[in-house]
């Protein structure tokens, strides 16, 4: 059945995993940070909060249904999951991002991955050929914002993600501004979409 937007939101496209057995209709917040096992050596996927809580895991679910993705995992800040995504990365590899990303993401290129040996060229990712022209031969990542913060610059997925899959690149999308109500960066061919989810 092809759920609304709104319904998917609330329940996700599946039913969700027996988790809870309370009958609760909006899913409960788990405050606890370690879980009781059934038995030794048997877990029900729960064991200490940091590595997994049901009420992450829910929402987990929901975000990654909503971006028709495979998987999705949730942290305390946006600026969280952009330290994890760039640090897949090797010292002597190369980004191409966005020039007007959102600061904190340029700060972290800047600083920390360029201390650890890893290059950012910054181009006007709104005009594709930029972008092409910006990739090396050691660039694994190319890194869009779309629409961008501040200036609002707008940038073709679609095409870039030709450009990411001929070079052999992962193509990140920040999808803060138009959330997948508006915009589905995985459908056009990223391979990661991310979001800081305290703003739209
Ligand atoms: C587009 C964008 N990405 C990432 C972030 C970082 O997210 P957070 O503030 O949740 O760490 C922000 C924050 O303003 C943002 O606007």
């Amino acid at each position: 059945m092809n759920k609304n937007v709104g319904t998917v939101c609330v329940h996700g496209k599946k039913q969700r995993r027996n988790v809870d057995n309370t009958g609760a209709v909006s899913f409960p917040i788990y405050q606890s940070a370690t879980f009781v096992h059934p038995a030794f050596g048997e877990s029900t996927g729960f064991d200490y909060s940091r590595l997994q809580n049901p009420t992450r895991e829910e929402l987990e679910r929901v975000v990654n249904d909503l971006e028709e993705g495979v998987d999705a995992l949730a942290f305390s800040t946006g600026m969280a999951a952009v330290t994890v995504l760039l640090d897949i990365l090797e010292p002597g590899d190369h980004i191409v991002a966005t020039d007007d990303l959102y600061g904190g993401t340029i700060r972290l290129m800047e600083s920390i991955c360029k201390k650890n040996g890893i290059k950012t060229t910054f181009v006007e990712t709104d005009k594709v050929e930029n972008v092409e022209k910006a990739i090396e031969k050691n660039t694994k990542m190319i890194y869009i914002e779309t629409p961008t913060n501040p200036m609002m610059k707008i940038a073709d997925i679609e095409e870039i993600s030709k450009i990411a899959k001929k070079n052999n690149c992962i193509l990140v999308v920040d999808n803060t501004f138009l959330t997948p109500y508006f915009q589905k960066p995985l459908k056009l061919g990223a391979d990661v979409v991310l979001h800081s989810a305290t703003k739209y």
